[in-house]
Order: C-alpha cells, then sequence, then structure tokens
C-alpha cells in the first residue's frame, strides 16, 4: 500500500483505501491509502510552513540542481516509470515510453529556467516627477501551489505543474488523478531523493473532493488544474483572489487543403487521432478536407486506421490500447449512436469491446452533434468536407473551445493567413493540433482555459511582480 505524501513523510495507513486497476485487464496495480481531513490540513500547513521557512529564499543555483538530479533520477529509472504509466492509465508502452522522455525533458528545462528568472529596471525618469529615482522589478514566487492533474499524461502533465513551482521558488500540495496516482508517488519520491525540502511537495492521495478543498483554502495562493471544464469552471468561479491556470476541453480542428501531401496528412491525422485512445486535450476531433482530395483522403485514412494494432497496451506492436474506463468508453460509443441516430455515418470503427473502443471515424456529421461540439476524449474523430478558405476557418471557429489547432497547406501565404484567422491558443502548420513540444506556450483562448502552460510561461505565471523603488536624491 502507498499514500500521501506529507513533510517528506509517507502515509500509508489509512480506514480508507482504493485499488488502482490496470484499465486493460483489471489487474490491481496498487492500493492506496486515501487522505484524512487531518492529513489534509497537514499536508497545507507543511508546504505553506515551508515556503516560509526555506522554499521562498533558496537560491536559484539549488533549485536548478534540485531539478536536474531530479531529471538525472528519472532517467535512470525510465523503464520503471513507463511500466507504471502502462500500468495504470493503460497507454500503450512505446508511448508510456514517450511520456518519461518528454518529462525528462520538462524538468531540464524548469531546471534552466530557474536561473533565468531576471528582473527589470524601470526608467523611472520617462515620468514627469521621476528623476534621481530608481525602479527595479524583481519576480518573486507566490507562495503554495495547488497542483491538480489528470490521468491522460499522469507524470508529464504533473510536471508541467511541478517543475515550474519549484523553478520559481514556491510549495506544492499535489492531488493528482484518483485513476493514475502511482507515477505521482514514485515522483515525489524522486523530487524528495533529489534534495528537494522536506514540506515542499506534499502529494495528497484522494478524490475531488480534495481538490475542492484546495480552492477554498486560504494558505494556496494558486490553483493550476488540467481536466474538464465543467470542473475548471467551477474552480474559477469559487478561487476568489488566488491564481488559477486552467487547461481545459478542446474539439480541436485540423484543415487540410487541396495542395497538402495527402499521405503525410494521413499518417499524421492518424496519429493525431487515435493516439492514447484520443484521450488528448489537443486530439484531432474535427478533420476538415477540401472537396478536391476529398474522397482520396477518406480512402487512405481508413485503410490506415483500420492498420492499427489494438490490444495489450504492455506490447510492443500495440498502436491503441483502453480507455481509462468501462464508463468512459461506454459513453464514447454512446455518443456514435446518438450522432447515428441522427444520421451520421461509422465509416470505420464503431465497436466497444469492456474499455476498448476501436478507432471510429465518422462522416455526414453536422455541428450540433456531440461528437463535434463537444470534448470527445476518445478514439473518434469526423471529417468533413469544405470548399473555401473562408467556409473552413468559420466551421473551425464555430466553438466554444479554442486550444490547438493543425492547417494542412503548401502555400504558405495562406497557412499564415489561416493561422492568424484561427481562434485559437497555438496553430500547427504541416502538423497535428495534438503535437506539443514542451517548452512552447500551451494553453487555450474562449473555454480552453486560463493561462498558459510550455515551462518558461508556467514559471511566469506563477510569480508576482514586485516593485522596489528607491529615490536616490532629494527632488525639488
Ligand atoms: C493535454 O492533453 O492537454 C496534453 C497534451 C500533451 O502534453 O501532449
Amino acid at each position: 500500500m502507498i499514500g500521501s505524501i506529507i513533510n517528506g513523510k509517507e502515509i500509508n495507513t489509512s480506514n480508507e483505501s482504493v485499488d488502482v486497476k490496470n484499465p486493460y485487464n483489471g489487474e490491481t496495480v496498487e492500493e492506496i491509502a486515501l487522505a484524512s481531513d487531518d492529513e489534509f490540513e497537514s499536508a497545507v500547513s507543511s508546504a505553506f510552513d515551508t515556503f516560509h521557512e526555506t522554499m521562498k529564499d533558496m537560491p536559484a543555483h539549488k533549485r536548478s540542481d534540485i531539478l536536474r538530479k531530479t531529471a538525472d533520477l528519472m532517467e535512470e529509472r525510465a523503464d520503471d516509470f513507463a511500466e507504471t504509466i502502462m500500468k495504470e492509465a493503460g497507454k500503450p508502452i512505446f508511448f508510456s515510453r514517450g511520456e518519461v522522455q518528454r518529462a525528462i525533458q520538462v524538468l531540464r528545462f524548469a531546471s534552466e529556467e530557474a536561473k533565468h528568472i531576471a528582473g527589470e529596471v524601470i526608467p523611472m525618469d520617462a515620468a514627469v516627477d521621476g528623476d534621481g529615482r530608481l525602479g527595479l522589478v524583481k519576480h518573486i514566487p507566490l507562495g503554495v501551489v495547488a497542483a491538480i492533474t489528470p490521468f491522460n499524461f499522469p507524470l508529464n502533465l504533473s510536471l508541467h505543474k511541478l517543475a515550474p513551482a519549484i523553478a520559481a521558488g514556491n510549495t506544492i500540495v499535489f492531488k493528482p488523478a484518483e485513476k493514475t496516482p502511482v507515477s505521482a508517488h514514485k515522483l515525489a519520491k524522486l523530487f524528495h531523493e533529489a534534495g528537494l525540502p522536506d514540506g515542499a511537495l506534499n502529494l495528497l492521495m484522494g478524490t475531488g473532493e480534495i481538490g475542492e478543498k484546495l480552492v477554498a483554502h486560504e494558505k494556496i495562493h494558486k490553483i493550476s488544474f488540467t481536466g474538464s471544464l465543467p470542473v475548471g469552471r467551477s474552480i474559477k468561479e469559487s478561487a476568489g483572489f488566488k491564481k488559477v491556470t486552467l487547461e481545459l476541453g478542446s474539439n480541436s480542428p485540423n484543415i487540410v487543403f487541396d495542395d497538402a501531401s495527402l499521405n503525410e496528412a494521413v499518417k499524421l491525422l492518424v496519429k493525431g487521432a487515435f493516439s492514447f485512445s484520443g484521450q488528448v486535450c489537443i486530439s484531432a476531433q474535427r478533420v476538415y478536407v477540401q472537396k478536391g482530395i476529398y474522397d482520396d483522403f477518406l480512402k487512405a485514412y481508413i485503410k490506415a486506421t483500420e492498420d492499427l494494432t489494438i490490444g495489450n497496451p504492455a506490447s510492443e506492436k500495440t498502436d491503441i490500447g483502453p480507455m481509462i474506463s468501462e464508463e468512459e468508453a461506454k459513453r464514447a460509443k454512446q455518443w456514435i449512436d446518438d450522432a447515428v441516430e441522427n444520421g451520421a455515418k461509422v465509416t470505420t470503427g464503431g465497436e466497444r469491446e469492456g474499455t476498448v473502443l476501436k478507432p471510429t471515424i465518422m462522416t455526414n456529421v453536422e455541428s450540433n452533434m456531440k461528437i463535434i461540439a463537444e470534448e470527445v476524449f476518445a478514439p473518434i474523430v469526423s471529417v468533413i468536407p469544405f470548399d473555401t478558405e473562408e467556409e473552413v476557418v468559420g466551421y473551425s471557429n464555430d466553438s466554444i473551445y479554442g486550444l490547438q489547432a493543425g492547417v494542412f497547406t503548401k502555400d504558405v501565404d495562406r497557412a499564415f493567413r489561416v493561422a492568424d484567422q484561427l481562434e485559437m491558443g497555438g496553430v500547427w502548420i504541416n502538423e497535428i493540433s495534438t503535437y506539443r513540444q514542451d517548452n512552447h506556450p500551451y494553453g487555450g483562448v474562449k473555454q480552453s482555459g486560463v493561462g498558459r502552460e510550455g515551462v518558461k510561461y508556467a514559471v511566469s505565471d506563477m510569480t508576482e511582480v514586485k516593485f522596489i523603488g528607491l529615490k536616490l536624491k532629494e527632488q525639488n
């Protein structure tokens, strides 16, 4: 049994525990002791006290060292982390390994960033009364950051919060997803082994209730959350004066113009729609294909999708494993059935067996169907024909979401024109919406979120601007 880690100590006994199950075969991965109310309070107090006593004055080189050492340790234990992600999330082993490599890079980026949190000298004499004054801007840590993380990238999306928080000198209360807390536990241990002071990172095992209590707690200064729109909305409404970063949902559009490289677009969009069974916020959900190549695209897309290997995530050959739970797979299947009842067509896939939903391509869809209008978070993609640039920009922007999009064309003028018109936090040209590098700004407009991650941007969002002025001489 494993449990919460509070002030550097593991609490692995509890009146209440849950089993983490492998979503593919139902095997128990680990038993988890859930945090009690008292443990919740101790975790927050420990983070609060450690901020004031240690972290806020820890020099940048030391924070940088801790992050670098954590990366080194993770590199040594990369196989174990990948196995853990594969088992608890059901993510195919090849992609689990990829996640670990990204996580190591995030730690290295954060280690560098810790040394570059620079301030500014303000030209005080630009104001009529400013002569003889010196103005300095410092970026200081916020205090206690509550990191509430999702199941889909249990290691890397946790690190997108933890590593910048530590780089900036904050302390943390970390509430990982209930379904994937085992990699989170290994990660917290690794930080301690790398020299992070006790109390700087407190891990709380439990349900969404812990998240709600963190949002309400007066000793928490910032909430950094990745997850669903309804939870994000409720956090925003309850957070009061706390800072928030919210990485929420999307129904990412990908636009394929007539002049795009068809083979490349097909190959990338199979990955873009079906990686980790579509359980990625920027998964390619709506694929708009210009009419001149629509039939050829669809034919090739169906063929490439049917070539995917579905099965046990432990196998090196598996492209598509299970969804996170049977409940989620049933929900996604229901969305397919609802669309079909309203005239949509399943061109391939559509069948469910337990937690596995076959990669599904839909056509004849309407903009008000759930598989188009809402975040599908499942291996379901819709292919939709279009005529003109103007029309497809309109379709793409017709959404409450705006996280990331993909545009495929050889015409550079058009590529940048369309990128400018898309209401998105990010646009990739000749790359899928699903592609993310961990050092570019990442976050949404509209209801896709608030704030930006991507290490440098997250670090900036985890600091406060402090002004210090000096009057150098008597003014007349
Ligand atoms: C997400 O699902 O929001 C993260 C995608 C990624 O980091 O690749």
